[in-house]
């Protein structure tokens, strides 16, 4: 095998962000720009001579081509045993299964999530370790300083790679293993869920069901399970094939983004039970006749009713949610006696207390949620969990939602972003609230507002510190604000602002109230200042 060093000059923008380095598809096809940031991936995970990789992507424009690079420049380092999804693809889920299941050091995900894809769209890449969770803090940061220094890189001159054959290649000293993406991870699923169960549910046409792939990765992984495994009829999954482009959608699971399916579970002709997931299949949304699910409450539900579910019914070691996520959880985890761990926004913060086995089922208010049967979320387990607790309990997805609402109370939530051009104004705007926090439950007490502080965590496994995760301010008794800056994004600044109540409201209104949230969305524009600072009057995108 030909390998040859290149010189290089170093990129001063690849720092990752919450979920891997993202940035525009004309970025990353910049000359050594991915050969760079892949190279110093290398240096700082000190990987064996003999390591094995994982790699997959959830098939946007440029993943082929990246991963063609990548596999040159691992192989000019001296990794030769590979091993990588049929035509590149992957979903994150079965990524990290993967590298676990199959003892390799780690793996590389060629993903940007929901964000648009296509030649103007976005492009990601997440180095995931041999627990098959993303990287974490302390090794993205020596990735970064190491991508401003970096003067060379190696790269090996192979032949075209046979992506499109499943089986075992040896190339010129490489062994490329090329895997069905689908097959390990239906073997996983199985053994969570009792799929004899669902399977009666889904066949004989009594239980109509939609899953909209949103033309991205879940596609081939749906219509596999939930089609041809359980006996869902034809054409459940729809938007099944996953494109280069996402069919110029927005594939982000959420009721902006998949409004069509919001739409048609509130019609005349909804089906029992719908579902969508995102670009790279690790989020998910739910949903029932006349009712979504939020990601908050699914996660409660989810704990709450755990016993009815093959895989869980040994009990949950604890519960996680990040920060902003709604403290719907906690109330589960109160009433079974088990911690509820509260980490910073980012899936890779839920790793350590996963691999401690701290933690059994974790999630985000961003549509993610997950177990410890992978390092990262995922969608299509989340549906799965569902129609498992579906056909269990006999019950619709609405009276399961109500009953818990009756149990453990309803919190209205709310996320609004504000898309901010400027980022040096949206950081003003961060760092004026941050210096504000001691003195604001003092000056707006009259609205309210009982605390303020910044959210800085200390891993309880490997006391490493992560600081300024967001702005929290506690109103009266029950309610919330939580202000952060998003770190997923490509330009310009977004600010969340998440809004949330707690009550004791059970009835089955549209989510979330507007009389309940909106006098916190006035609040939080005030304490803010968001028009000051932006000229912003209204939030971009509320979820
Ligand atoms: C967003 C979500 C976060 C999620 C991440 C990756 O990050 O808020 O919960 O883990 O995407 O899917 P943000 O853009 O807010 O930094
Ligand atoms: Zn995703």
């Amino acid at each position: 095998m030909q390998v040859t060093t290149v010189k290089t000059h170093a990129f001063t923008d690849q720092r990752p962000g919450t979920a891997g380095l993202r940035r525009k598809v004309s970025v990353f096809r910049q000359a050594h720009y991915l050969e760079n940031f892949l190279q110093c991936v290398l240096h700082e995970a000190d990987l064996p001579a003999d390591a094995r990789i994982v790699i997959g992507g959830d098939g946007r424009f440029f993943n082929d081509a990246a991963i063609r690079t990548a596999i040159a420049v691992l192989a000019g380092n001296g990794i030769r045993d590979i091993i990588v999804g049929h035509n590149g693809l992957l979903s994150t889920p079965a990524a990290s299964h993967l590298i676990r299941a199959s003892g390799a050091a780690g793996g590389l995900l060629f993903t940007a999530s929901h964000n648009p894809a296509g030649p103007e769209g976005d492009f990601g890449i997440k180095y995931n370790t041999a627990s098959g969770g993303q990287a974490p803090e302390s090794l993205t940061e020596r990735i970064h300083r190491r991508s401003l220094t970096i003067s060379e890189y190696r790269i090996a001159q192979l032949p075209e790679l046979p992506l499109a054959r499943i089986g075992q290649h040896e190339i010129d000293g490489l062994r490329l293993q090329v895997v069905d993406p689908v097959d390990d991870y239906a073997t996983l699923m199985q053994g969570l869920f009792d799929f004899d169960r669902i399977s009666a549910l889904l066949r004989g046409g009594r239980f109509r069901l939609c899953f909209d792939a949103m033309n991205a990765v879940t596609g081939p992984y749906a219509r596999r399970i939930l089609e041809r495994t359980l006996g869902a009829p034809p054409g459940s999954v729809v938007r099944a094939e996953p494109l280069a482009d996402f069919g110029g959608l927005h594939p982000d699971p959420n009721p902006v983004d998949a409004a069509d399916l919001v739409d048609l579970m509130a019609g005349s002709e909804a089906p029992d039970f719908a579902a969508a997931s995102d670009g790279d299949g690790d989020r998910n949304m739910i949903l029932g006749r006349g009712c979504m699910v939020h990601p908050c409450d699914s996660l409660a539900v989810l704990a709450a009713l755990h016993g009815h579910i093959p895989g869980y019914r040994g009990g949950l070691a604890g519960v996680a949610r990040s920060m902003p996520t709604s403290r719907a959880i906690d109330r589960v985890a109160a009433a079974q006696g088990i911690d509820c761990h509260v980490t910073p926004t980012g899936w890779r913060f839920f790793c350590n207390l996963l691999e401690a086995d701290m933690i059994t089922l974790c999630g985000e208010e961003s549509f993610g949620t997950s177990s410890s049967h992978a390092r990262e979320k995922d969608g299509l387990w989340a549906v799965l969990f569902w129609l498992d607790l579906l056909a269990a309990t006999g019950e619709s997805v609405s009276a399961l939602l109500s009953a818990h609402w009756r149990t453990f109370g309803r919190d209205h939530y709310l996320r609004q972003d504000y898309f901010i051009a400027d980022t040096d104004q949206a950081q003003a705007l961060v760092d004026g609230l941050s210096h504000a926090c001691r003195e604001m439950p003092g000056a707006w007490r009259k609205a309210g507002v009982r605390a303020a502080s910044e959210f800085d965590y200390t891993d309880p496994v490997d006391g490493s510190q992560s600081c300024a995760q967001g702005i929290e301010v506690h109103v009266g008794a029950d309610a919330r604000i939580v202000f952060r800056l998003s770190g997923t994004g490509t330009q310009g600044a977004t600010l969340r602002v998440y809004l949330e109540r707690a009550t004791q409201d059970a009835a089955l209104i549209p989510q979330p109230s507007q009389s309940v949230v909106e006098p916190l969305a006035r609040l939080a524009r005030e304490l803010s200042r968001i028009e000051y600072f932006t000229r912003l009057t209204r939030p971009s995108y509320s979820i």
